[in-house]
């Protein structure tokens, strides 16, 4: 066991403090790691408002890389060392989903058996299974993907959720490729991580909504090849005028991704599509909201998917070494995700950062 420093959230709505906890050795199949950076997302800040679940103290921090410092005695997957990116989609192998094929589905996901706890014992429930906002973490083997060393932490880390989430939204649940259209409504970390998704598959146009200026001229820099302020403008109008320019006879997209999380975008997404087009919701909506005055016919009528999207659909041992590698030459602008490197005192400041828009991803950097 060690003592390390973490940011925890005690109490429901409470700021979160920085306290010291006790880190188990990694007994069989876990591992610790030495936490060199890890994104400030709004899950985080989610659990600290209790809208998760009631588990409180929790251990804040998700999207993070870092280096193994010990493994527990039948671990060979990684080895103290390794430069890896947590994720917290540690595949069971073993599950319905996981053997028909459909592992990012799996319902039995691995992390640590052990707790970490407060210095008095108090066990500490870590956000998505990973807590990483702390000197060092406990988690399942399976939660640390092995990567190219050479990588920046604070860019690469942040695949560890939220850039996974929006570039998988639009590769691999979306499918974008070549000759296919996408818009991305809400251009957040998450929706111009979509975007980026996007150019990397080649898709074109890309059209990228918002209601925040500064967010589509950050949209453009990641490959939007048209922006729509869906303040001043109706989106699901400028979306089917900009891709029947491009393709004769379109009467929207082919796959529209929201990343806001409401009703009423997700229904712009969804008559913004062509017909038998995507809608990919990558978006959290919150319990309570409907979607209100959809007739039915609509869907009937318009064929094509209606899909949701967790974690951007990903493998993390199939997508995280590959994407690093592209970031690695220079096609993917991880860098550009990070809006600031922050100390670990400082995630209650970028929680309030996170009302303010300006800002893609705050990063805690030990
Ligand atoms: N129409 C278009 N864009 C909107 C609207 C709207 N009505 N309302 C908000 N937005 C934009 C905001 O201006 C902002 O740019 O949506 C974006 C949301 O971005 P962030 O708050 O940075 O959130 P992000 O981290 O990108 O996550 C987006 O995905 O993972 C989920 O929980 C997350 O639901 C959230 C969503
Ligand atoms: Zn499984
Ligand atoms: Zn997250």
């Amino acid at each position: 066991m060690q003592q390390v420093k973490a940011v925890v959230a005690k109490a429901k709505g409470a700021p979160v403090e920085l306290v010291t906890i006790n880190v188990p050795d990694p007994g069989p199949g876990e591992a610790v790691v030495k936490i060199q950076a890890c994104g400030v997302c709004h899950t985080d800040l989610h659990y600290r408002e209790g809208g998760i679940n009631d588990e409180f103290p929790f251990l804040l921090g998700h999207e993070a890389a870092g280096v193994v410092e010990a493994v527990g005695a039948d671990v060979t997957s990684v080895a103290p060392g390794d430069f890896v990116i947590l994720n917290w989609r540690a595949v069971c192998g073993q599950c319905r989903a996981c053997k028909r094929g459909d592992l990012q589905y799996c319902f039995a996901t691995h992390n640590a058996t052990q707790k970490m706890t407060l210095e008095d014992g108090t066990e500490l429930s870590p956000a998505l299974g990973i807590g990483a906002f702390a000197e060092k973490t406990l988690v399942a083997a399976g939660q640390c993907t092995k990567v190219d060393p050479e990588a920046r932490p604070a860019a690469v880390g942040l695949l560890g959720c939220g850039v996974m989430a929006g570039l998988g939204a639009a590769i691999n649940t979306g499918g974008a490729s070549r000759g296919k259209s996408v818009a991305v409504i809400g251009c957040g970390g998450v929706g111009v991580a979509a975007i980026a998704g996007a150019a990397l598959a080649g898709s074109s146009p890309i059209i990228a909504v918002d209601i925040d200026a500064q967010k589509l001229e950050a949209a453009r820099g990641m490959g939007a090849t048209h922006t729509v302020d869906s303040s001043q403008l109706d989106p699901v109008e400028e979306i089917k005028r900009i891709c029947a320019e491009t393709y004769d006879g379109a009467d929207g997209a082919d796959i529209v991704v929201e990343a806001v999380g409401r009703p009423e975008t997700w229904k712009q997404a969804f008559y913004a599509r062509d017909l038998a087009g995507t809608v990919v919701l990558v978006g959290v909506p919150t319990p309570d909201m409907k979607v209100p005055d959809l007739p039915l016919i609509d869907v009937f009528g318009r064929g094509g998917a209606l899909k949701s999207s967790w974690y951007g659909d990903c493998l993390p041992d199939r997508d995280f070494p590959m994407l690093v590698d592209l970031y690695r030459q220079g096609r993917l602008d991880l860098d550009a995700f990070v809006t600031e490197e922050i100390g670990i005192d400082d995630v209650e400041a970028a929680f309030e950062k996170m009302h303010h828009g300006g800002v893609l991803r705050s990063v805690v950097v030990l």
